[in-house]
Protein backbone atom coordinates (compact mmCIF):
# COMPACT_ATOMS: atom_id res chain seq x y z
CA UNK A 1 0.00 0.00 0.00
CA UNK A 2 1.02 3.34 -0.75
CA UNK A 3 1.89 5.36 2.56
CA UNK A 4 -1.01 7.94 2.83
CA UNK A 5 1.06 10.38 4.75
CA UNK A 6 3.18 10.74 1.63
CA UNK A 7 0.33 10.76 -1.41
CA UNK A 8 0.49 14.60 -1.81
CA UNK A 9 3.64 14.30 -2.94
CA UNK A 10 2.70 12.75 -5.97
CA UNK A 11 0.35 15.58 -7.19
CA UNK A 12 2.67 18.39 -8.82
CA UNK A 13 -0.34 20.86 -8.52
CA UNK A 14 -0.35 20.94 -4.37
CA UNK A 15 3.37 22.09 -4.58
CA UNK A 16 2.20 25.33 -6.23
CA UNK A 17 2.58 27.95 -3.78
CA UNK A 18 0.54 31.48 -4.39
CA UNK A 19 2.10 34.75 -4.74
CA UNK A 20 2.01 35.48 -1.43
CA UNK A 21 3.51 31.44 -0.55
CA UNK A 22 -0.05 30.31 0.77
CA UNK A 23 -0.32 26.46 -0.49
CA UNK A 24 -3.22 25.84 -2.78
CA UNK A 25 -6.46 24.10 -0.57
CA UNK A 26 -7.89 21.99 -3.47
CA UNK A 27 -11.93 21.41 -2.59
CA UNK A 28 -13.39 21.17 -5.41
CA UNK A 29 -13.05 17.21 -5.94
CA UNK A 30 -16.41 16.44 -6.83
CA UNK A 31 -15.95 19.00 -10.43
CA UNK A 32 -12.22 17.24 -11.58
CA UNK A 33 -9.50 15.71 -9.06
CA UNK A 34 -6.29 16.80 -9.20
CA UNK A 35 -3.59 14.21 -11.49
CA UNK A 36 -1.03 12.42 -9.63
CA UNK A 37 2.79 12.16 -11.45
CA UNK A 38 2.33 8.35 -12.30
CA UNK A 39 -0.68 8.93 -14.39
CA UNK A 40 1.13 12.19 -16.47
CA UNK A 41 4.41 10.21 -16.63
CA UNK A 42 1.66 7.66 -18.48
CA UNK A 43 -0.09 9.84 -20.85
CA UNK A 44 3.44 11.35 -21.93
CA UNK A 45 5.31 7.62 -22.38
CA UNK A 46 2.46 7.06 -24.63
CA UNK A 47 2.75 10.28 -26.82
CA UNK A 48 6.55 9.63 -26.42
CA UNK A 49 7.24 5.85 -26.94
CA UNK A 50 4.14 4.32 -28.95
CA UNK A 51 2.42 6.68 -29.94
CA UNK A 52 0.78 5.01 -32.79
CA UNK A 53 -3.15 4.16 -33.81
CA UNK A 54 -5.09 0.94 -32.21
CA UNK A 55 -6.39 -2.12 -33.83
CA UNK A 56 -5.72 -1.04 -37.36
CA UNK A 57 -1.92 -2.03 -37.98
CA UNK A 58 0.01 -5.09 -38.03
CA UNK A 59 3.32 -3.49 -37.46
CA UNK A 60 4.82 -3.75 -34.06
CA UNK A 61 4.00 -0.22 -32.67
CA UNK A 62 0.49 -0.41 -33.67
CA UNK A 63 0.39 -3.82 -31.96
CA UNK A 64 2.00 -2.61 -28.72
CA UNK A 65 -0.51 0.61 -28.41
CA UNK A 66 -3.38 -2.22 -29.04
CA UNK A 67 -2.11 -4.01 -25.95
CA UNK A 68 -1.71 -1.39 -23.81
CA UNK A 69 -5.25 -0.30 -24.56
CA UNK A 70 -6.94 -3.22 -24.70
CA UNK A 71 -5.04 -3.91 -21.40
CA UNK A 72 -5.89 -0.94 -19.89
CA UNK A 73 -9.28 -1.34 -20.51
CA UNK A 74 -8.89 -4.92 -18.61
CA UNK A 75 -7.75 -2.95 -15.22
CA UNK A 76 -10.17 -0.44 -15.51
CA UNK A 77 -13.23 -3.26 -15.62
CA UNK A 78 -11.46 -5.05 -12.62
CA UNK A 79 -12.04 -1.54 -11.14
CA UNK A 80 -15.83 -2.14 -11.22
CA UNK A 81 -16.40 -5.74 -11.12
CA UNK A 82 -17.28 -6.39 -14.65
CA UNK A 83 -15.75 -8.31 -17.79
CA UNK A 84 -13.58 -5.92 -20.66
CA UNK A 85 -15.97 -6.53 -23.18
CA UNK A 86 -18.64 -5.17 -21.32
CA UNK A 87 -16.38 -1.71 -20.62
CA UNK A 88 -17.52 0.60 -23.06
CA UNK A 89 -14.67 3.70 -23.67
CA UNK A 90 -16.30 7.34 -23.42
CA UNK A 91 -15.70 10.58 -23.18
CA UNK A 92 -17.15 10.84 -19.89
CA UNK A 93 -20.63 10.51 -17.90
CA UNK A 94 -22.51 12.82 -19.61
CA UNK A 95 -21.55 11.12 -22.93
CA UNK A 96 -21.88 7.14 -21.00
CA UNK A 97 -25.44 8.65 -20.11
CA UNK A 98 -26.30 9.97 -23.73
CA UNK A 99 -25.02 6.80 -25.47
CA UNK A 100 -27.54 4.97 -23.85
CA UNK A 101 -30.31 7.89 -24.07
CA UNK A 102 -29.95 7.77 -28.05
CA UNK A 103 -28.82 3.95 -28.25
CA UNK A 104 -31.93 2.16 -26.50
CA UNK A 105 -33.99 1.18 -28.94
CA UNK A 106 -37.02 3.07 -27.89
CA UNK A 107 -41.12 2.16 -28.39
CA UNK A 108 -43.56 4.43 -28.55
CA UNK A 109 -45.31 5.14 -25.01
CA UNK A 110 -41.88 4.00 -23.29
CA UNK A 111 -41.09 5.22 -20.01
CA UNK A 112 -38.59 6.95 -18.23
CA UNK A 113 -37.85 7.47 -14.62
CA UNK A 114 -35.41 9.67 -13.08
CA UNK A 115 -34.97 11.36 -10.05
CA UNK A 116 -35.24 15.37 -9.29
CA UNK A 117 -31.67 15.10 -7.37
CA UNK A 118 -29.97 14.19 -10.23
CA UNK A 119 -27.22 16.49 -11.98
CA UNK A 120 -27.94 17.98 -15.14
CA UNK A 121 -26.27 15.24 -17.17
CA UNK A 122 -28.84 12.66 -16.29
CA UNK A 123 -31.44 14.64 -16.65
CA UNK A 124 -31.16 16.60 -19.78
CA UNK A 125 -30.45 13.85 -22.34
CA UNK A 126 -34.17 11.63 -20.95
CA UNK A 127 -35.78 15.25 -21.59
CA UNK A 128 -34.56 15.40 -25.25
CA UNK A 129 -35.25 11.54 -26.16
CA UNK A 130 -38.36 12.35 -24.58
CA UNK A 131 -39.14 15.07 -27.00
CA UNK A 132 -37.70 13.40 -29.92
CA UNK A 133 -39.26 9.34 -29.33
CA UNK A 134 -42.31 11.04 -27.38
CA UNK A 135 -41.69 9.03 -24.47
CA UNK A 136 -42.88 9.42 -20.94
CA UNK A 137 -40.08 10.66 -18.46
CA UNK A 138 -41.19 11.07 -14.53
CA UNK A 139 -38.92 11.84 -11.20
CA UNK A 140 -39.09 10.30 -8.06
CA UNK A 141 -38.94 12.72 -5.00
CA UNK A 142 -36.42 12.93 -2.31
CA UNK A 143 -37.00 12.21 1.28
CA UNK A 144 -34.78 13.44 3.91
CA UNK A 145 -32.21 13.64 4.33
CA UNK A 146 -31.71 13.67 0.13
CA UNK A 147 -32.01 10.46 -0.72
CA UNK A 148 -34.39 9.19 -3.57
CA UNK A 149 -37.37 8.34 -2.19
CA UNK A 150 -38.21 4.21 -2.79
CA UNK A 151 -41.94 4.70 -2.20
CA UNK A 152 -42.03 7.65 -4.50
CA UNK A 153 -39.78 5.65 -7.45
CA UNK A 154 -42.13 2.57 -6.93
CA UNK A 155 -45.35 4.78 -7.66
CA UNK A 156 -43.83 6.07 -10.86
CA UNK A 157 -42.36 2.78 -12.19
CA UNK A 158 -44.98 1.14 -14.51
CA UNK A 159 -44.97 -1.56 -16.57
CA UNK A 160 -44.27 0.66 -19.22
CA UNK A 161 -41.09 1.92 -17.79
CA UNK A 162 -38.15 0.92 -20.31
CA UNK A 163 -35.17 2.86 -18.43
CA UNK A 164 -34.68 3.96 -14.16
CA UNK A 165 -31.86 6.17 -14.11
CA UNK A 166 -30.27 7.34 -10.67
CA UNK A 167 -27.42 8.46 -9.07
CA UNK A 168 -25.60 6.72 -6.79
CA UNK A 169 -24.09 9.80 -4.89
CA UNK A 170 -25.65 13.12 -5.11
CA UNK A 171 -23.10 15.86 -6.38
CA UNK A 172 -24.97 18.18 -4.08
CA UNK A 173 -25.10 17.03 -0.95
CA UNK A 174 -23.14 13.54 -1.32
CA UNK A 175 -25.87 11.38 0.14
CA UNK A 176 -25.62 7.94 -1.17
CA UNK A 177 -28.74 6.00 -3.10
CA UNK A 178 -29.39 2.52 -2.21
CA UNK A 179 -29.07 1.56 -6.19
CA UNK A 180 -29.17 -2.14 -4.91
CA UNK A 181 -32.65 -2.17 -3.71
CA UNK A 182 -33.95 0.72 -6.87
CA UNK A 183 -32.24 -1.88 -9.39
CA UNK A 184 -34.19 -5.24 -7.74
CA UNK A 185 -37.47 -2.34 -7.81
CA UNK A 186 -36.81 -1.75 -11.53
CA UNK A 187 -35.90 -5.41 -12.35
CA UNK A 188 -38.98 -6.60 -10.42
CA UNK A 189 -40.99 -4.41 -13.18
CA UNK A 190 -39.57 -5.57 -16.34
CA UNK A 191 -37.24 -1.97 -16.26
CA UNK A 192 -33.56 -1.64 -17.02
CA UNK A 193 -31.44 0.69 -14.48
CA UNK A 194 -28.95 3.14 -15.25
CA UNK A 195 -26.53 4.47 -12.20
CA UNK A 196 -25.08 7.57 -12.61
CA UNK A 197 -21.66 6.84 -10.39
CA UNK A 198 -19.58 10.15 -11.48
CA UNK A 199 -19.45 10.96 -7.87
CA UNK A 200 -19.36 7.36 -6.44
CA UNK A 201 -16.83 5.41 -7.95
CA UNK A 202 -13.76 7.69 -7.03
CA UNK A 203 -14.30 7.54 -4.03
CA UNK A 204 -15.37 4.45 -2.62
CA UNK A 205 -15.72 0.63 -3.28
CA UNK A 206 -18.32 -0.37 -6.79
CA UNK A 207 -18.92 -3.22 -8.06
CA UNK A 208 -21.67 -3.53 -11.10
CA UNK A 209 -22.55 -7.24 -9.59
CA UNK A 210 -23.27 -6.23 -6.14
CA UNK A 211 -25.29 -3.16 -7.85
CA UNK A 212 -26.89 -5.41 -9.97
CA UNK A 213 -27.38 -2.59 -12.28
CA UNK A 214 -27.60 -2.77 -16.60
CA UNK A 215 -25.49 0.01 -17.13
CA UNK A 216 -22.96 2.07 -15.32
CA UNK A 217 -20.85 4.94 -15.84
CA UNK A 218 -18.46 7.37 -14.69
CA UNK A 219 -15.77 9.69 -15.96
CA UNK A 220 -11.74 9.37 -15.23
CA UNK A 221 -10.48 13.35 -14.95
CA UNK A 222 -12.79 12.87 -11.25
CA UNK A 223 -10.55 9.65 -10.01
CA UNK A 224 -7.00 11.04 -10.90
CA UNK A 225 -7.03 10.44 -14.75
CA UNK A 226 -7.01 12.57 -17.42
CA UNK A 227 -9.72 14.09 -19.30
CA UNK A 228 -11.88 13.29 -21.87
CA UNK A 229 -11.88 9.77 -21.17
CA UNK A 230 -14.96 7.86 -19.03
CA UNK A 231 -16.75 4.40 -19.22
CA UNK A 232 -19.76 2.85 -19.45
CA UNK A 233 -20.61 -0.17 -18.57
CA UNK A 234 -23.42 -2.04 -20.51
CA UNK A 235 -24.22 -5.79 -18.99
CA UNK A 236 -23.86 -8.74 -20.97
CA UNK A 237 -26.96 -9.56 -22.74
CA UNK A 238 -28.41 -6.73 -22.61
CA UNK A 239 -26.11 -5.01 -25.89
CA UNK A 240 -28.94 -6.16 -28.25
CA UNK A 241 -31.26 -3.42 -26.64
CA UNK A 242 -29.23 -0.84 -27.80
CA UNK A 243 -28.50 -0.08 -31.29
CA UNK A 244 -25.22 1.93 -31.77
CA UNK A 245 -25.74 5.89 -31.92
CA UNK A 246 -22.89 6.55 -33.33
CA UNK A 247 -21.32 5.02 -36.99
CA UNK A 248 -17.54 4.80 -38.00
CA UNK A 249 -14.47 2.75 -38.37
CA UNK A 250 -14.21 0.17 -35.91
CA UNK A 251 -17.80 -0.56 -34.83
CA UNK A 252 -18.05 -2.94 -37.77
CA UNK A 253 -16.69 -6.11 -38.84
CA UNK A 254 -18.02 -6.37 -42.36
CA UNK A 255 -19.07 -3.30 -44.56
CA UNK A 256 -21.23 -3.17 -48.09
CA UNK A 257 -22.59 0.21 -49.72
CA UNK A 258 -26.30 -0.43 -48.26
CA UNK A 259 -25.34 -2.09 -44.66
CA UNK A 260 -22.88 -3.19 -42.15
CA UNK A 261 -22.04 -6.00 -39.26
CA UNK A 262 -21.93 -4.88 -36.46
CA UNK A 263 -18.47 -5.79 -34.58
CA UNK A 264 -18.45 -7.37 -31.01
CA UNK A 265 -18.88 -5.30 -27.56
CA UNK A 266 -17.48 -3.27 -26.66
CA UNK A 267 -15.67 -2.19 -29.87
CA UNK A 268 -19.15 -1.93 -31.42
CA UNK A 269 -19.74 1.46 -29.51
CA UNK A 270 -16.54 2.69 -29.81
CA UNK A 271 -16.27 4.33 -33.62
CA UNK A 272 -13.30 6.06 -34.79
CA UNK A 273 -10.25 6.32 -33.27
CA UNK A 274 -10.30 6.46 -29.60
CA UNK A 275 -8.74 8.55 -26.65
CA UNK A 276 -5.77 5.84 -26.63
CA UNK A 277 -3.93 8.25 -23.87
CA UNK A 278 -6.73 8.71 -22.01
CA UNK A 279 -7.63 5.19 -21.19
CA UNK A 280 -3.83 4.71 -20.68
CA UNK A 281 -3.70 7.30 -18.14
CA UNK A 282 -6.78 6.28 -16.71
CA UNK A 283 -5.42 2.79 -16.19
CA UNK A 284 -2.81 4.04 -14.32
CA UNK A 285 -5.09 5.91 -12.24
CA UNK A 286 -6.80 2.83 -11.17
CA UNK A 287 -3.85 1.44 -10.33
CA UNK A 288 -2.97 4.53 -8.55
CA UNK A 289 -6.11 4.33 -6.56
CA UNK A 290 -5.70 0.33 -5.93
CA UNK A 291 -2.76 0.64 -4.34
CA UNK A 292 -3.95 3.52 -2.14
CA UNK A 293 -6.98 1.29 -1.30
CA UNK A 294 -10.81 2.70 -2.08
CA UNK A 295 -11.63 1.66 2.03
CA UNK A 296 -8.92 3.69 2.80
CA UNK A 297 -9.69 6.18 0.37
CA UNK A 298 -13.67 5.91 1.64
CA UNK A 299 -12.52 6.58 5.75
CA UNK A 300 -10.49 9.22 5.35
CA UNK A 301 -12.86 11.45 3.23
CA UNK A 302 -15.21 10.24 6.15
CA UNK A 303 -13.08 11.87 8.47
CA UNK A 304 -12.94 14.50 6.76
CA UNK A 305 -16.69 15.13 6.17
CA UNK A 306 -17.45 14.84 10.12
CA UNK A 307 -15.20 17.66 10.59
CA UNK A 308 -15.83 19.95 7.86
CA UNK A 309 -19.75 19.43 9.00
CA UNK A 310 -18.32 20.16 12.82
CA UNK A 311 -16.73 23.33 11.32
CA UNK A 312 -20.01 24.37 9.44
CA UNK A 313 -22.43 23.79 12.28
CA UNK A 314 -20.21 25.58 14.83
CA UNK A 315 -20.78 28.67 12.63
CA UNK A 316 -24.10 30.40 13.41
CA UNK A 317 -24.52 32.13 9.85
CA UNK A 318 -23.61 28.87 7.94
CA UNK A 319 -26.72 26.70 7.16
CA UNK A 320 -25.50 23.14 6.09
CA UNK A 321 -27.70 20.65 3.46
CA UNK A 322 -28.07 17.29 3.48
CA UNK A 323 -27.84 14.99 6.13
CA UNK A 324 -25.56 15.79 9.36
CA UNK A 325 -23.99 12.04 9.73
CA UNK A 326 -20.89 11.88 8.11
CA UNK A 327 -21.60 8.08 8.04
CA UNK A 328 -24.53 8.99 5.42
CA UNK A 329 -22.53 10.86 3.04
CA UNK A 330 -19.79 10.77 0.54
CA UNK A 331 -17.05 13.58 1.30
CA UNK A 332 -18.92 16.31 -0.69
CA UNK A 333 -20.87 19.57 1.82
CA UNK A 334 -22.78 22.13 0.14
CA UNK A 335 -23.38 25.21 2.64
CA UNK A 336 -24.11 29.02 2.29
CA UNK A 337 -23.70 31.94 4.34
CA UNK A 338 -27.34 33.37 5.36
CA UNK A 339 -28.03 36.08 2.89
CA UNK A 340 -24.72 36.44 1.40
CA UNK A 341 -24.54 35.07 -2.30
CA UNK A 342 -22.53 31.69 -2.88
CA UNK A 343 -19.87 33.19 -5.48
CA UNK A 344 -19.14 36.00 -3.09
CA UNK A 345 -18.07 33.33 -0.52
CA UNK A 346 -16.19 31.41 -2.62
CA UNK A 347 -14.43 34.51 -4.28
CA UNK A 348 -13.48 35.54 -0.46
CA UNK A 349 -12.20 31.70 0.20
CA UNK A 350 -9.99 31.93 -2.57
CA UNK A 351 -8.31 35.14 -2.11
CA UNK A 352 -8.16 35.06 1.99
CA UNK A 353 -7.19 31.38 2.15
CA UNK A 354 -6.23 30.22 -1.88
CA UNK A 355 -9.08 27.38 -0.69
CA UNK A 356 -10.60 26.18 -4.11
CA UNK A 357 -14.33 25.70 -3.89
CA UNK A 358 -17.12 25.25 -6.39
CA UNK A 359 -20.22 27.78 -5.77
CA UNK A 360 -23.45 27.96 -8.10
CA UNK A 361 -26.01 25.33 -8.63
CA UNK A 362 -23.56 22.31 -9.13
CA UNK A 363 -25.40 21.75 -12.78
CA UNK A 364 -28.12 20.64 -10.14
CA UNK A 365 -31.00 23.22 -10.70
CA UNK A 366 -33.99 21.71 -10.14
CA UNK A 367 -32.28 20.13 -6.65
CA UNK A 368 -31.57 23.70 -5.66
CA UNK A 369 -35.42 25.03 -6.01
CA UNK A 370 -36.27 22.03 -3.95
CA UNK A 371 -33.94 23.30 -1.69
CA UNK A 372 -35.46 26.58 -1.79
CA UNK A 373 -31.59 28.28 -2.99
CA UNK A 374 -30.56 29.50 -6.16
CA UNK A 375 -27.02 28.55 -5.33
CA UNK A 376 -24.18 26.98 -3.11
CA UNK A 377 -21.23 26.79 -1.91
CA UNK A 378 -19.51 22.86 -2.09
CA UNK A 379 -16.69 21.74 -0.45
CA UNK A 380 -15.62 18.15 -1.72
CA UNK A 381 -12.66 16.19 -0.27
CA UNK A 382 -10.63 13.80 -1.84
CA UNK A 383 -7.52 11.20 -0.94
CA UNK A 384 -4.83 14.42 -0.87
CA UNK A 385 -6.41 16.64 1.79
CA UNK A 386 -5.78 16.92 5.33
CA UNK A 387 -7.21 18.32 8.28
CA UNK A 388 -4.81 20.81 8.79
CA UNK A 389 -6.04 21.94 5.02
CA UNK A 390 -9.97 21.68 7.09
CA UNK A 391 -7.93 23.79 10.08
CA UNK A 392 -7.33 26.53 7.34
CA UNK A 393 -10.31 26.09 6.29
CA UNK A 394 -12.38 26.79 9.34
CA UNK A 395 -10.10 30.18 10.22
CA UNK A 396 -10.82 31.69 7.13
CA UNK A 397 -14.82 31.07 7.00
CA UNK A 398 -14.94 32.22 10.17
CA UNK A 399 -13.25 35.51 9.41
CA UNK A 400 -15.72 35.68 6.10
CA UNK A 401 -18.47 35.01 8.41
CA UNK A 402 -17.10 38.23 10.72
CA UNK A 403 -16.60 40.22 8.09
CA UNK A 404 -19.84 39.79 6.06
CA UNK A 405 -21.85 39.65 8.98
CA UNK A 406 -20.68 42.88 11.01
CA UNK A 407 -21.86 45.00 7.48
CA UNK A 408 -25.15 43.21 7.40
N1 LIG B 1 -21.07 17.58 -12.36
C1 LIG B 1 -19.78 18.04 -11.96
C2 LIG B 1 -19.85 18.77 -10.64
O1 LIG B 1 -20.65 18.41 -9.85
C3 LIG B 1 -19.10 18.82 -13.01
O2 LIG B 1 -19.10 19.70 -10.41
Amino acid sequence: MRDPSRLRDDFPTLSRRRWDGKPLIYFDNAATSLKPRQVIDAVRRYYEDYSANVHRGVYALSQEATELYEESRAEVASFIGCKPSELVFVKNTTEGINLVAYGIKWRPGDGIVSSVMEHHSNMIPWQIVSRRFGLRLSYAEISPPGRVDLESLEEKITENTRLVAICHVSNVLGTMNDVKRIARLAHDHGSLVLVDAAQSVPHMPVNVRDLECDFLTFSGHKLLGPTGIGCLYIREGIEEELDPPFGGGEMIVHVELDGYRLNEMPWRFEPGTPNIAGAIGLAEAVRYLKSVGMDWIREHERMLTARALEILEGLECVEVYGPRNPEERCGIVSFNLRGVSGDLVAALLDEYGNIAVRSGYHCAQPLHKILGIQSSVRASFYLYNTMEELDVFEEVLSRICRELMKES
